[in-house]
């Protein structure tokens, strides 16, 4: 039997992928790629998973280990043909929900993607349950389901609380996948993964993802800071994050759990985050100047909305990020560490290197392209 993948053509999802076929030399995957043929799902996931494997490895992999099925979360059964969609639940054992929208300015986006997307994962998972029994569903959402907070450590049990307000589309939608999956799936074995803010491989600077890299290179910049020097911000590896997914997914317990993928109480304070990386760049420290917040707030939503300035799309990753660095709260991280054997690296030793690798490849990563067969 096959685990169900979803999103793995993505940041998180191709590292869970690769890590799954890793970990687990047996086992098949089934993937939920958008694409129109075969070729240009392989191609698809090619791009993404680039960053973990060599080609042979990766068409070696392809041709004996992954089933590709060419749908659409949005679409009723995946708008798969009858027979291929038959095909999934009838070889499916174990489900991995990873893909989302995380357009946290597209109500609509996470509306189709998050939730109407998430009730197809929820009837597949039904489906094979019924023709023949579902090891597990795993579920990747996200600490913000934890909605407004400040100055706390968040514990897995008591971060949904319907009577908090949501930062966005994105938060408010994922939180009601969560519960939808709990209600709906009760008697399956379920695991909800929560990574925190997830930002490098704390192995190596290379990434694929780049936008929250550019908000934090943007403010690493900056002379000052509007910001409290001594909050926490919770930073992730994403080495961590995929270990997680793939290891907790794999293990047999029973039950529902609940699991921050986060860097809990141990998150870096803004004063050892910035003075790491003046002493990397021979730079000073900026200053911290708390009181400018409100005001820097204000100048990036002026600046978001003024497309022909040309920093409109920089402004507009500020405001959508700015809530999650001012807010001042970790997520309690004890149950994943304890789980995995030890904890996530912490951001201040490895944002350097990807820091650089951001910058000296202007924020994108150089891909190879799918090799061309040789002439004759
Ligand atoms: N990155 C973070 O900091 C972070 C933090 C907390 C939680 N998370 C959660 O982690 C998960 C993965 O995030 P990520 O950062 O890896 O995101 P990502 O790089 O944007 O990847 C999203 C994945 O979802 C797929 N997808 C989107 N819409 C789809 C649709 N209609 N049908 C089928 N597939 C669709 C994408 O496929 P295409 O390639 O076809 O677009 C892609 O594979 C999400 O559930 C997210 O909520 C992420």
């Amino acid at each position: 039997m096959n685990i169900f993948l979803t999103g793995s053509t993505g940041y998180i999802g191709a590292h869970a992928a690769v890590n799954l076929l890793t970990f687990s030399p047996e086992g098949n995957l089934n993937l939920l790629v958008r694409a129109r043929n075969r070729q240009e799902a392989w191609e698809r996931l090619w791009h993404a998973w680039q960053l973990h494997v060599d080609f042979p490895l990766f068409r070696h992999w392809m041709e004996t280990r992954v089933h590709t099925f060419l749908g659409d979360l949005t679409s009723s059964r995946f708008g798969l043909e009858e027979e291929a969609y038959r095909e999934l639940v009838r070889t499916t054992g174990s489900v991995i929900h990873c893909a989302a929208s995380l357009n946290r300015r597209s109500e609509k986006s996470c509306l189709n993607i998050n939730l109407r997307g998430t009730l197809e994962m929820v009837q597949l998972a039904m489906r094979a349950r019924q023709d023949h029994g579902l090891e597990r569903f795993s579920h990747v959402s996200t600490v913000a389901v934890a909605g407004q907070r400040q100055d706390q450590v968040v514990q897995e049990a008591e971060a949904v609380d319907w009577e908090r307000s949501d930062y966005d589309p994105y938060a408010r939608t994922k939180k009601y996948c969560e519960h939808m999956i709990q209600e709906l799936l009760a008697g399956i074995p379920i695991n909800i993964f929560r990574p925190s803010i997830v930002l490098g491989d704390s192995r190596h600077g290379r990434t694929t993802q780049f936008d929250m890299v550019r908000a934090f290179v943007f403010l690493a910049r900056l002379p000052f800071l509007p910001l409290r020097p001594d909050d926490r911000v919770d930073i992730v590896n994403v080495d961590f994050v995929a270990e997680a997914i793939a290891r907790l997914h794999l293990d047999r317990t029973p039950g529902v759990r609940l699991f921050h993928l986060s860097s809990g109480a141990e998150s870096p304070t803004y004063r050892q985050l910035t003075g790491v990386l003046a002493q990397k760049q021979n730079r000073r420290p900026p200053l911290f100047l708390p009181s400018t917040e409100k005001p820097f707030v204000s100048l990036v939503d002026f600046l978001a909305a003024r497309r022909s300035l040309g920093i409109s799309r920089l402004a507009s990753l500020m405001k959508v990020f700015m809530p999650y660095l001012t807010w001042n709260t970790v997520f309690d991280n004890r149950r994943v560490v304890a789980e995995l054997g030890h904890a996530p690296k912490p951001f201040t030793e490895y944002c350097y290197p990807l820091l650089q690798f951001s910058l000296e490849n202007n924020f994108q990563f150089p891909h190879v392209p799918w090799p061309q067969k040789k002439e004759g």
